[in-house]
């Protein structure tokens, strides 16, 4: 009894001086979440080291809060061609201006997050790092660049820094009891861990003959005490093909071995060609045509050369007795990523599953066929004796529905880019609530294209869609797209604004949401009549104000 007093005394004691010793700010550029998540995790590690503090999104910083702060921990990720996500646009604006505030004061460290894949890896990252430094801000630790597998460097990263802090800020470490209390509850489904759902649903829901082949999935969810919220999304593990992987081996001689065909066909990626591969490829076969397109070409030619072929059609390109064999191709192949997909139901209106809305990549004709990796093997390769397919939830806490159930929300999602918005709509409908609802949807043809169109017209028929506005770009001469209702509509779009809405982008990255970016900011020029500059400043008070947020990709 007498002990266990002086042990429970000592714990509240030690409860009491949670009070952190020191605080730190840590502050993330996320597009799909990731950032978000490591920022709130970083969080929690600091409190158990006894420093306190909190994640913000960069965007809500002013660079004078900034130069204010002591010790900051930058995490982000990067977006599009080198661009810094879409909560951290407006902070790096102001960051990169004349009038930025000295920072001679702060201490910081910055966390990228990036895919080796793409040119400007990790660039947001690097700008912000850079842009610190000559504003006179002290380095505490190297910036380090993480790769599609970020949790291993980034929890090396986190302990470095944290040994800093604390040697820095003479933090005391606190009372782990308390602090795990204190952290966020991390669901046991992870990259490492996914959990083997059943595919309860595979329905195609383009038409037969559309030129796409647009799916609707169903994930049971079982005892998995998986939760989720609509705008999530959903990681799929796949598995490659194994006709794929069986035309790999056969063409390294490698047919009998099983452990390869297993690593081939579970763990490596072997649809796209790595940056390794190619530089290995073109090294050993120096007067073949990838080598000439990789010495002499621009960054684009090579892209252009590269696009559609496969790592088998790259091999083949190569003489054989250069070729690597299986041994030395395992290593130039990238680990096979979980592909991530918005969610398309709400847990309100679907508690016990998570729907996706998927279209099946496929091209190429003749001898050689392509499909997606993950996409097919939702199609074509769950099911037979185990019809389980690993998931976990990728939270993304800045794209739901507004939490003011009265507020208007601008929906605008052509082609897939159509899934979180049912989502929204089931969310809006399960919740009842009274917000106005408009939903900018759009394919190549009505007749074959327009999926869930049995469900959009019973939520108009509830009241719970308010508008509803169809692109068909191929069904007449001259293409109609989304941003060309939109303009139809400027008036009434603008109303909306004005009302309060929340405006919603999902889909295509790389065309689509810059043509309806540009869309809106006309419709905001035309309505406003005050110019461009006054657009463009009405569009960063939207996004400032969370109101303006897109999942693209
Ligand atoms: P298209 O293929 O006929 O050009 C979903 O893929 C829909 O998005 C299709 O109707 C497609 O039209 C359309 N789309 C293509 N490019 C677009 C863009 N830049 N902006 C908006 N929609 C686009």
């Amino acid at each position: 009894g007498f002990i266990a007093g002086i042990a429970a005394a000592g714990r509240r004691e030690s409860a009491s001086a949670t009070a952190p010793t020191a605080t730190i700010d840590v502050l993330f550029g996320t597009q799909t979440g990731n950032a978000e998540f490591l920022a709130g995790e970083l969080v929690a590690a600091a409190r158990t080291r006894g420093l306190g503090g909190a994640a913000t999104a960069l965007d809500e910083v002013t660079p004078d809060q900034l130069a204010a702060m002591s010790h900051v921990l930058v995490i982000t990720s990067t977006y599009g061609e080198g661009e810094l996500p879409d909560n951290a646009a407006l902070f790096w604006e102001s960051l990169q201006s004349d009038t930025a505030p000295r920072l001679e004061g702060v201490r910081y460290a910055v966390l990228g997050l990036g895919d080796r894949g793409y040119d400007d890896f990790c660039q947001a990252a690097k700008l912000i790092d850079t842009r610190l430094e000559q504003l006179g801000a002290g380095r505490l630790h190297e910036r380090v660049d993480c790769d599609v597998d970020f949790e291993d460097p980034a929890a090396e990263w986190t302990t470095t820094v944290m040994d800093r802090l604390v040697a820095e800020t003479g933090a005391k470490s606190t009372d782990v009891e308390v602090d795990t209390a204190a952290a966020p509850t991390r669901s046991p489904w992870n990259k490492r861990n996914p959990y083997r759902s059943r595919l309860a649903v595979n329905r195609l829901l383009s038409a037969p003959h559309s030129a796409k082949e647009i799916r609707h999935y169903e994930f049971d969810l079982g005892d998995s005490g998986i939760t989720y919220a609509a705008g999530d999304a959903l990681a799929v593990v796949p598995l490659n093909d194994e006709e794929l992987v069986g035309a790999l081996l056969e063409h390294l001689g490698a047919t009998g071995d099983e452990e390869a065909a297993r690593l081939l066909r579970t763990e490596r990626e072997i649809r796209t060609p790595s940056k390794e591969l190619i530089a290995q490829l073109a090294e050993r076969a120096p007067s073949g045509e990838l080598a000439a397109v990789v010495a002499q070409g621009t960054r684009s030619d090579l892209d252009s050369w590269l696009w559609g072929r496969d790592v088998l059609d790259l091999l083949r390109t190569t003489n054989p007795v250069t070729a690597p064999t299986l041994p030395e191709l395992l290593p130039l192949l990238r680990p096979l990523q979980a592909r991530q997909y918005s969610i398309s139901s709400s847990p309100l209106a679907h508690p016990d599953r998570i729907h996706l809305t998927v279209a099946s990549v496929r091209y190429g004709a003749g001898q050689r066929r392509y499909e997606g990796v993950a996409s097919t093997y939702l199609a074509d390769r769950v099911g037979g004796e185990d019809a389980t397919v690993g998931i976990y939830v990728q939270p993304n806490a800045s794209f739901g529905v507004p939490q003011d159930d009265d507020a208007p929300m601008v929906m605008i999602g052509p082609g897939t880019g159509i899934a979180p918005f049912r989502g929204f709509l089931h969310e809006r409908a399960a919740r009842g609530a009274s917000g106005r609802n408009w939903l900018f949807f759009g394919d190549r043809n009505r007749e074959s294209d327009f999926v869930y169109e049995d469900e959009l017209s019973e939520l108009r028929t509830r009241g719970v869609l308010t508008e509803l506005d169809l692109a068909f770009s191929r069904d007449q001469a001259e293409k109609v797209y989304v941003q060309t209702r939109m303009r139809e509509r400027s008036r009434e779009l603008y109303g909306w604004l004005e009302d309060g809405a929340h405006v919603y982008v999902c889909g295509d990255a790389s065309r689509m949401a810059k043509d309806v970016e540009t869309a809106l900011l006309g419709v905001v020029a035309e309505q406003r009549g005050r110019g461009d500059d006054d657009a463009a400043e009405y569009l960063a008070n939207l996004r400032r104000a969370k109101r303006y947020v897109r999942d693209v990709y």
